[in-house]
This record gives C-alpha cells, structure tokens and sequence, in this order.
C-alpha cells in the first residue's frame, strides 16, 4: 500500500464518514480489490443453482474471472476462467451446463474437477496432469457458496461453524431461485455497504419495506449495545422452537447473525406482511420468526425468512460503481402460480433496491464535490456503518502488512 493511502487511513477521524478518495479514487479502488476482494472469502452464489453435474456460473471480481461449477461427484469447484493452453477464457457464458470444460479456442477439454483430459497434437512430451485448471478455493455452506482468490485463504471454519446452525434450518440445499435481479448502482462498494448497515434512512425512502422491516436502530444495529427486552424475548421465542437466533458478531466484525423480528404481526417482506410463499423454504417453527439477518462482508448480506431467502451480492466494478445481484430463493418443489405469486414475492425487495440505488447514487454525487468534508456518524443510528467503517479500515490495514502499520 502506497503512503498516501496509509496517511488517508491513520488522518481518519474516527466516528466520521471517510475521506473522499477512499469513495472515488482508482489507486485506492485497486487497494480495494488488491487487499480486500482478493483477499477474504467472498459470497458468490447459492449452491442450488448448480443444479446438476456439469452446472456452472462464471464470476467476475476484479480482474479475475471465476467458474464455479458442480462436479460429477456433486462438488461444487471453482476454477480461473483462462486456458491452460494460451490464455482464453473457457466458459463464455454466465452460465450453463456442459458435461466437460471445453476451450472454445483450441478445444483443450477439462473434466468438471479441472483436470486436462484432451489436448490435440500437443507431442509425446506434454504432459497433461500439469495442465489443469488453477483451482480457487471453494466452500459450500449450508447450501452458500464462497470463494476466494488468495493462494493461501483466511480461515473460512470460524465463520462456518458459528453461521452453519444459523443457516440449516432454512434448508438451503432444496432450493430453487425464483428470480434474480443485478443492478449497477453508480456509487463506490462501501456505500453501498455504508448505507446497508443503517436503517436510519429507510423512513424517508422505503414505503414498501417500511411495512413490514422495523427501522427501530436497536433492531438493525445493536452491535455496540444492550439488548433490548423485546429482542431478547424475540430470540428465546425461536430458540425454544429450535431455531437459532441470538446475536452474534465475529470478533474482528467480519460477519454477524442474527435472527430479528419484523414489523408487530409481519411475516415476509410483502405489502400486507404476510408469507408470499405457501410451500416454506425450511424448517421454521412459525411464521412470525422473523428474518435472520447475516452480512459477511465484504460481498453479502442475506434475509432468511420463514417462508422465503434473499440473497444479495455486493461486487465492486470500479471506484464508483457496483452490482447488486439479489436472488430470491424458495422451497424447490413451490410452483410458481400456485404456491406463490413471483410479483407479490419480489416486489418490496425490488422496489427497495431501486430506492437504495437511488440514495447511493446521490450519496456518490455529492461526496464527488470538492466541498465534500466528512461528516459525523450518529451514534443512535448509525453504529452498523461505524462498525463497517471500523471492519474496512482494521482489515486494510491487517492485510496490507507491515509496511502500512508503520506509516501509521
Ligand atoms: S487457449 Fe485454450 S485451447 Fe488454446
Ligand atoms: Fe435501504
């Protein structure tokens, strides 16, 4: 990490917005992916939509490019996405399903494990078993998939094991997604993590979501404080019923889970607050469960509902944009039509993404000013961003190593 990037991180005045360049400049845009994306697990789909043997995805972070795809032993792998022969990327789709990896330059044919099987004319001296995939390191949990980029990954089994009773009970492995949706929203990935973490704006924007999701502060962060009487009989409630739910937050505040209650009488995230889905994904022991709320940062947060899941995706694309692929999951045997209504069960969702695209995008336009000075944090409201803020700038630092510690 360059030194100026270092001064930005030790001039940062704690409790406030961080300094412009860290929203729009390239140089730390690439520290960004350099330290950070390519660095840490990532989020990158739901196992079930790898159906079947030979199903992959192709995943772009940065400038690396990903396929993930299910084996015929049923693992799920993932592999960079350039040709051991010259180069070229072997999966041009986003995705499909072929029952071998097949260059489509020079036809060099990989089996689904990332194995070479084929190369023509290559001479008696080529030797195959050098020539396979590079592997990416993979995960499957609780039917989630993570990847990550690193050739020596972080931990991956504290997060798995704490988050792993949290996810069983919704069942991801018997789910189908029923619809998807990726949008660029034009402003930097950390606000639109900044702006995820609070609910301090979601009166003011969120009609729809609004109905059923509490923008009560003690709900959406209570990272740094007590927890309310109401929370807390909200979480021995589904605990009693087998479902985990209690608070819980990583100790370097990489991720969280927790199980939090809706609106007064609210379900699912619909109008009129009730289950969108009548065939539920998973084992929940009653409607009014609530939802329970993971983030792992830096590429997802998730909503795991009674009758439903949403999954989102956070990717960077450059300094100031980045996508957000949202996946509605439901049980896989639901049909559409009978068991659910694919408007009713999107809808909230879909219009509230467009609304947090829209605050995002201001949010970007604004700082972009030369008259942008960092502003304070509300405490009351905002410790979910204060908490992100805290993540982002510990782990830039931690993963850059020393030389950016003893700038400081
Ligand atoms: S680059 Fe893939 S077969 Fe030649
Ligand atoms: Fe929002």
């Amino acid at each position: 990490m360059n030194s100026n990037i270092s001064a930005l991180i030790a001039n940062h005045n704690p409790g406030h917005a961080l300094a412009q360049a860290f929203y729009n400049d390239a140089e730390i845009f690439q520290t960004d992916l350099q330290e950070i994306f390519y660095k840490e697990w990532l989020f990158a789909i739901p196992a079930c939509e790898l159906e079947k043997a030979g199903s992959y995805v192709t995943h772009q972070v940065g400038t690396y490019n990903v396929i993930i795809v299910r084996g015929s032993d049923n693992e799920i792998r993932a592999f960079h996405n350039s040709c051991r022969h010259r180069g070229s990327v072997i999966c041009k789709a986003k995705k499909g399903n072929n029952p071998k990896l097949v260059c489509p330059y020079h036809q060099w044919t990989y089996e689904l494990d990332g194995r070479l099987l084929w190369a023509r004319d290559m001479g008696p001296d080529f030797d195959a078993s050098k020539h396979g995939l590079k592997v990416v390191h993979c995960r499957e949990l609780a039917g989630l998939v993570y990847i990550c980029l690193a050739d020596d990954p972080p931990d991956f089994e504290q997060f798995a094991d704490v988050a792993r009773p949290y996810l069983e009970i919704h069942d991801l492995s018997n789910a189908k997604v029923a619809f998807e949706s990726s949008i660029i929203e034009k402003g930097n990935w950390k606000l639109v993590w900044e702006n995820n973490r609070e609910c301090y704006h979601c009166g003011g924007n969120h009609p729809s979501l609004c109905r059923t999701f509490p923008d009560d502060p003690s709900i959406t962060g209570i990272e740094g404080g007590e927890t309310p009487a109401n929370l807390q009989a909200h979480f021995e409630r589904c605990e009693q019923a087998g479902m985990p739910s209690t608070f819980h937050m990583s100790e370097n505040g990489q991720f969280r889970v927790a199980r939090m209650p809706l609106k007064e009488g609210a379900e699912s995230y619909t109008l009129d607050g009730k289950t969108a889905v009548r065939r539920w994904l998973g084992q929940a022991a009653f409607a009014d469960a609530g939802s329970l709320l993971k983030f792992h940062y830096p590429t997802t947060w998730n909503h795991f509902l009674a009758d439903h899941s949403i999954v989102f995706r956070v990717t960077p694309i450059s300094p100031t944009e980045t996508e957000v692929t949202t996946k509605w999951l439901v049980n896989k045997d639901a049909v559409e039509g009978v068991d659910y209504d694919l408007k009713r069960l999107t809808e909230v969702w879909i219009a509230t993404n467009d609304e947090d695209r829209e605050v995002v995008e201001f949010n970007q336009m604004g700082i972009n000013s030369p008259a942008y000075e960092p502003g304070p944090y509300s405490e009351v409201q905002e410790s979910g961003v204060l908490q992100f803020v805290q993540w982002y700038l510990e782990t830039l630092k931690r993963n850059s190593g020393p030389t950016a510690v003893a700038a400081e």
